[in-house]
C-alpha cells in the first residue's frame, strides 16, 4: 500500500461537492488517512505550486487556490499515486474520461475541482505540507 495527497479545490468546496468527492474516493477503494479544512494565503499557495512558477497560468492558479477553503486528504491504496490520477481524470474536464471526478465536478481547466500528487516523492512532500505531524503508523 502507498499514500498520496488529494486536495478538493476551492471551486468544488464552494459548490458543495466535498462530500460527493470523498464518497467517490472511498468507493474507488481509497482509505482516508488524514483530512482537514484549510485556507491558503498567497505565499502558501505559491509554495505549494512552486514547480509551476513562471508558467503563464501561475498567477491565476495561485489566486484560485487562495480564493476559498480547500480540503487536503491523505489517501492510501495500492499504487495510490497512479490510481488517484486515473480517478480524477485529465487536467481539463473537457478531456477527462467519463466517470472521473473532474468530468463529474470540474468547471474548467483552471477550476478543476481536485488536485492529486504526481509522484511518490511529491506525495511525501505534499502530505508534509498540510500534515506536518503525519505519522502513518499512528493512524
Ligand atoms: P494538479 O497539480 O492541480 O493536480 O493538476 P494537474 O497535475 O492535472 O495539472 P498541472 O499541470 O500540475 O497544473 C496545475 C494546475 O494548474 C492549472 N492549469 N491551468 N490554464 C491552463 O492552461 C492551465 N494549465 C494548468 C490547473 O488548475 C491545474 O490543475
Ligand atoms: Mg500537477
Amino acid at each position: 500500500m502507498s499514500l498520496t495527497l488529494a486536495i478538493i479545490k476551492p471551486d468544488a468546496v464552494a459548490a458543495g461537492y466535498s462530500g460527493k468527492i470523498i464518497s467517490h474516493l472511498e468507493l474507488e477503494g481509497f482509505r482516508v488517512c488524514a483530512m482537514r479544512l484549510a485556507r491558503l494565503n498567497r505565499a502558501q499557495a505559491r509554495a505549494f505550486y512552486e514547480v509551476h512558477e513562471g508558467r503563464p497560468f501561475f498567477d491565476d492558479l495561485v489566486e484560485f487556490m487562495k480564493s476559498g477553503p480547500i480540503v487536503p486528504i491523505v489517501l492510501e491504496a495500492e499504487d495510490a499515486v497512479k490510481k488517484l490520477r486515473e480517478t480524477i481524470g485529465a487536467t481539463d474536464p473537457d478531456e477527462a474520461a467519463e466517470g472521473t471526478i473532474r468530468k463529474l465536478y470540474a468547471e474548467s481547466k483552471g477550476r478543476n475541482a481536485i488536485h492529486a500528487s504526481d509522484s511518490d516523492e511529491n506525495a511525501r512532500i505534499e502530505i508534509n505540507f498540510f500534515f506536518s505531524d503525519f505519522e502513518r503508523l499512528s493512524l
